[in-house]
């Protein structure tokens, strides 16, 4: 069993995270919960952050909210003094209601509309991220109507995916994100922008992927973009002052997973670009990150409460928990893989496999295959290990199932960061037909 973080089993056989009982939470706010270990978020925060003060390196560490995205979460990123990438009005507000300085906000996205351009800019955000020729003249517009100017980041597209060992040369770029870095569309933008009264281009950025497990994607990102920055330095005299590498760094799911320490990813990154920045003549960019599910990913575990069991006599049992693909999606989408534990019988023997299925209606609504524990009753409750990342950020009402609470815990310390929905949350937004309405 790979207990993460502060995670422990207690001396009643229970699974303790920040010094406080699951079990306990579990009955307190009921299940489905989100147990968040804040420990190990500052830990990984400062894993990145402290790199690059060790190196010496100006740099911002911006974590990607869609990971997950609650105002208590952005305040403990900024708390740890991390940047904030968002990529939606709606994440934006999440951080604006946070409290999150706005100079440390860095908007992403293929297709911000009017409003959120308008909503950023008025907020006065640290970096706007452009991802294609319609979002720079609508940006510029917005400028124009609000007589000002703005920082911004091209994305480019430099032909690289990368995911988990694999990162695969996509000589195409067939991507619906970024500038084309090989097919002339990023050296067209560069140009552009160049020329405009109102984007005051910092530099670029790339984004090749997530759940990486090795240094060579980005490494070959970097050698890639920077390649392109020769061109412009000669072309139009334009040396950029930051690049941005984007997120991606894996984490640790099952046994299966075997993710470098943060650490080492902002090495040799950092070794990359003192190398090309070296060959090319320029001072050392500002280096510019953005990990998602590093910070928040095995942080989060999931409690639940054991329903009814299935039998499929010589094949499988099927053991119910109380939610499913609504507060986790990623194995249906991904076949993503995860680790679980009782909760309540921690280090019970093993005595059975078991196959975890979701409440909901849909074949498909399965958390975890064949799954070696105890022998599990509807007394008993479930931790899901590693849930931390785009699980209640991709959470949803299928079914029309409440979305769960989300509770912090540190140093023995325990905090509702988000209620649970209730039923009346759930028709909150509709609207009864007219015929039905009587004044
Ligand atoms: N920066 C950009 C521009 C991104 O598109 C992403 C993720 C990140 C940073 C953060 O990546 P991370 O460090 O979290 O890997 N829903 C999927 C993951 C989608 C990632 C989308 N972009 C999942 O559950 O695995």
């Amino acid at each position: 069993m790979y207990l993460h973080g502060t995670s422990k089993i207690n001396d009643k056989n229970h699974l303790e995270i920040g010094g406080v009982d699951t079990v306990e939470l579990g009955m307190k706010y009921g299940t489905p919960l989100y147990v968040y270990d804040v420990a190990l978020i500052r830990e990984r925060a400062r894993g990145f952050r402290d790199t690059f003060k060790r190196l010496n390196i100006n740099a911002q560490v911006a974590y990607a909210s869609k990971a997950f995205s609650t105002v208590a979460m952005i305040q403990l990123v900024e708390e740890e003094g991390l940047s904030l990438d968002v990529v939606s009005g709606g994440e934006l507000f999440t951080a604006i209601q946070a409290g999150f300085p706005s100079e440390r906000i860095h908007f992403h996205g293929n297709n911000k509309s009017y409003e959120e351009l308008d909503m950023a800019i008025k907020n006065k955000i640290g970096c706007i991220v452009v991802d294609n020729f319609y979002e720079i003249s609508l940006l510029e517009q917005v400028c124009i109507e609000n007589d000002t100017t703005v920082p911004i980041l091209l994305r480019v597209t430099p032909g690289i995916e990368a995911h988990t060992h694999d990162y695969i040369l996509t000589g195409q770029e067939d991507s619906k994100f970024g500038f084309g870095l090989e097919n002339g569309q990023a050296d067209a933008a560069v140009e552009q922008v160049l020329h405009s009264k109102y984007l005051n281009l910092l530099g670029i950025h790339s984004h090749i992927g997530s759940q990486i497990f090795e240094t060579t994607g980005f490494v070959v990102a970097a050698g890639k973009m920077f390649a392109k920055m020769k061109d412009w330095k000669e072309q139009f005299g334009f040396i950029p002052t930051v690049l941005n590498l984007g997120g991606g760094f894996g984490i640790r799911y099952t046994n299966e997973d075997s993710p470098l320490p943060v650490q080492s990813y902002v090495e040799e990154i950092i070794a990359e670009v003192k190398k090309q920045a070296d060959e090319l003549g320029i001072g050392i960019p500002e280096i510019w990150i953005e990990p998602g599910r590093s910070l928040v990913g095995d942080a989060g575990t999931t409690i639940y409460s054991v329903g009814s069991r299935k039998e499929v006599p010589n094949i499988r049992q099927y053991l119910a928990i109380d939610g499913g693909m609504t507060d986790n999606i990623r194995p249906a989408l991904y076949q993503a893989k995860y680790e679980a534990v009782l909760a309540n019988r921690v280090s019970d023997p093993v005595e059975e496999t078991v196959s975890i299925a979701g409440k909901c209606c849909e074949s498909g609504d399965m958390l975890i295959w064949d799954l070696p524990l105890p022998k599990a009753n509807s007394n008993d409750m479930l931790a899901v290990f590693c849930t931390g990342a785009y699980g209640y950020s991709m959470s949803n009402n299928y079914n029309r199932i409440p979305r769960p609470a989300v509770v912090f815990v540190e140093n023995g310390d325990e905090q509702l960061v988000v209620q649970r929905e209730s039923y009346e949350d759930l028709v909150r937004l509709d609207i009864p037909l007219k015929s039905k309405v009587i004044d």
